[in-house]
């Protein structure tokens, strides 16, 4: 009996068949508490001997019993550590880094060209009063012109900037009348269009302003040359058309050539060769009078250019709505090395 227990628990490979042949030789229906309880039968003589055995016979298979669990359970342990071991000496998983948007990458470019050709960068509200947005820039209370950008408003007098051109007027009034003022003015600027795939109801410029003695077209030109050559390609050049603004007199357009066209990169300017950028001019008397210039001495350009037309152009991207939608398959394109 003995010999046969303890070949069960040799070969007992898990647990739960340990825990049979334990109930099986040692638990109340097995053959030793059967054998214990039929000592009253025997004789007197028998009686210690048969015990004797018996007891032995238990006390063994119990210990080969607990002998055999506690082996089983150190296997149990070396399996799971074998399994979820950490292997050190692997690389570890990189995080996931964000990145600047393209819309910043392209605002710091443009600052760069431009703070390169001296000038310096300014900043005004985006939350702006009438007079500022229209008003300064000889855009009087019902002039037709202010239909050209239509615009949200809180009241009569507050609204969303339409355009970067206040900040024209507010530099030029802390200057007081002295020149040279030179700065651009990058910023969000609203309108109530209907977002398609050319519109955003939100979008950004970048205001131009220089105003000294003796500013003439040529420095328009050259500054805007230069700055389309840096921007798109020394291969590139300008050419300005006629155009109305209120707040300039004369007035362009500016468009930029399309350069060498060997590619997908050129098929929003295929027909003419041309593509238009910006609107600039030379800044009205009347604007250089109310914010303090006198117009006899001073003479000055001013542009604006819409940075999310600049990098659709530059990056060849066929639906401003990327650059709000926030993809990051979309925006990781643009990581900056
Ligand atoms: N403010 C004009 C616009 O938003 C652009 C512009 C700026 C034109 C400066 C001329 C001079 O359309």
């Amino acid at each position: 009996l003995k010999t046969e227990a303890l070949e069960k628990i040799e070969v007992a490979s898990d647990m739960k068949s340990l825990q049979d042949v334990r109930v099986s030789y040692l638990g109340k229906k097995g053959p030793i508490t059967e054998v214990l309880r039929g000592m009253g039968k025997l004789s007197a003589e028998e009686r210690p001997k048969v015990g004797q055995l018996a007891n032995e016979v238990r006390d063994e298979i119990k210990a080969h019993v607990e002998a055999k669990e506690a082996k089983l359970e150190q296997e149990a342990v070396e399996k799971q550590l074998a399994e979820e071991s950490i292997d050190v000496t692997l690389p570890g998983r990189p995080t996931q880094v964000g990145t600047s948007h393209p819309l910043t990458d392209v605002v710091e470019e443009l600052e760069d060209i431009f703070t390169g050709l001296g000038f310096s960068v300014a900043e005004g509200p985006e939350v702006e009063v009438d007079y500022y947005n229209f008003e300064a820039l000889n855009l009087p209370k019902d002039h037709p012109a202010r239909d050209m950008q239509d615009s949200f408003y809180f009241t009569e007098e507050l609204l969303l900037r339409t355009h970067t051109s206040p900040v024209q007027a507010r530099t030029m009034e802390q200057h007081e009348g002295k020149g040279p003022v030179k700065v651009i003015c990058p910023g969000k600027v609203f309108r109530r269009d209907d977002d398609d795939a050319t519109h955003s109801h939100q979008f950004m410029q970048i205001e131009g302003l220089y105003v000294d003695e003796k500013v003439r077209m040529s420095d328009l030109k050259g500054v805007l040359e230069s700055f389309a050559k840096s921007f798109f390609g020394e291969d590139r050049s300008i050419r300005l058309r006629p155009s109305f603004f209120p707040f300039t007199e004369p007035s362009v357009e500016v468009d930029v050539s399309c350069g060498i066209c060997n590619g997908e990169g050129c098929r929003i300017c295929k027909q003419s060769g041309w593509i238009e950028v910006l609107g600039s001019g030379m800044v009205h008397p009347r604007v250089l009078e109310m914010s303090g210039f006198d117009p006899a001495k001073y003479s000055g350009f001013a542009f604006g250019m819409g940075v999310e037309r600049l990098a659709m152009l530059k990056y060849d991207i066929d639906d401003i709505r990327h650059f709000y939608t926030n993809d990051v398959r979309f925006l990781k394109q643009f990581t900056r090395a």
